[in-house]
């Protein structure tokens, strides 16, 4: 069998070094995220690229201030705390040098439009939309990032907690783009931790062998 060690490198890393991105491999990283397959191949990812350290803490203490507004107008002072505490996984990007944000565009599922043409049901409908192909590449991109970064030695994160705060963020870096919206980011830096990631289901649970 081929030696598959590459995909055990990646770890969700939290804590980072103040060790710099080298330059060639962050566009090593970001040339083997483009590889990845979409729909209709229509590439429709772009990524905002954040190398300043005071603009990735900004973007954190936005999303804290977002994480307070929406906890101070919750209903009940447990249901509160619980979301307060949760923001630290909202921000655990702010000690790496550098942020990835991924942002995806808007796609029309194949189908979809002849599913309206013939009257679909709405079910049916939303059943389409639901497997989201439009974000599945991207998603194939964001993968495809982080297994090079883990390859090259570097740590990455993938976050969709921030996304309460999308709109404050995408202001904040001035990314306005017709049809695209913030999916995920992810924190690219040096490991200050070992990765460790927990145990996966076993196999047989996930998968279903027709023969
Ligand atoms: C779609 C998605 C969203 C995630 N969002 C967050 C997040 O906001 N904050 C965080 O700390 N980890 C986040 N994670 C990381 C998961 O917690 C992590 O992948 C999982 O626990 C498995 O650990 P591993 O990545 O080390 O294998 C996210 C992962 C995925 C795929």
């Amino acid at each position: 069998m081929k030696n598959l060690e590459f995909i055990y490198k990646r770890h969700s890393i939290r804590k980072f070094t103040e060790e710099e991105v080298k330059e060639e491999d962050l566009k090593a990283i970001m040339e083997a995220a483009i590889q990845a397959p979409s729909g209709k191949h229509r590439q429709n990812w772009h990524f905002v690229i954040v190398k300043n350290k005071e603009k990735i803490e900004g973007i954190a203490k936005l999303i804290e201030e977002k994480n307070k507004k929406i906890a101070d107008k919750l209903p009940d002072k447990e249901w509160a705390d619980g979301f307060k505490k949760f923001v630290k996984y909202a921000t655990i990007f702010r000690t790496a040098p550098v942020l990835v944000i991924v942002y995806a565009g808007d796609y029309i599922p194949t189908g979809l439009k002849e599913f309206k043409a013939i009257g679909a049901s709405q079910e049916e409908i939303d059943a389409l939309n639901k497997a989201n192909p439009g974000l599945q590449g991207v998603s194939a991109a964001i993968e495809n990032l982080m297994i090079s970064a883990g390859e090259l030695g570097y740590g990455t994160c993938w976050m969709t907690s921030p996304n309460y705060a999308a709109k404050e963020i995408s202001e904040y870096v001035n990314f306005n783009k017709e049809g695209y919206y913030l999916a995920a980011l992810t924190p690219l830096g040096v490991p200050a931790t070992e990765g460790k990631s927990p145990e996966r289901k076993p196999l047989e649970e996930v998968i279903t062998v027709i023969e």
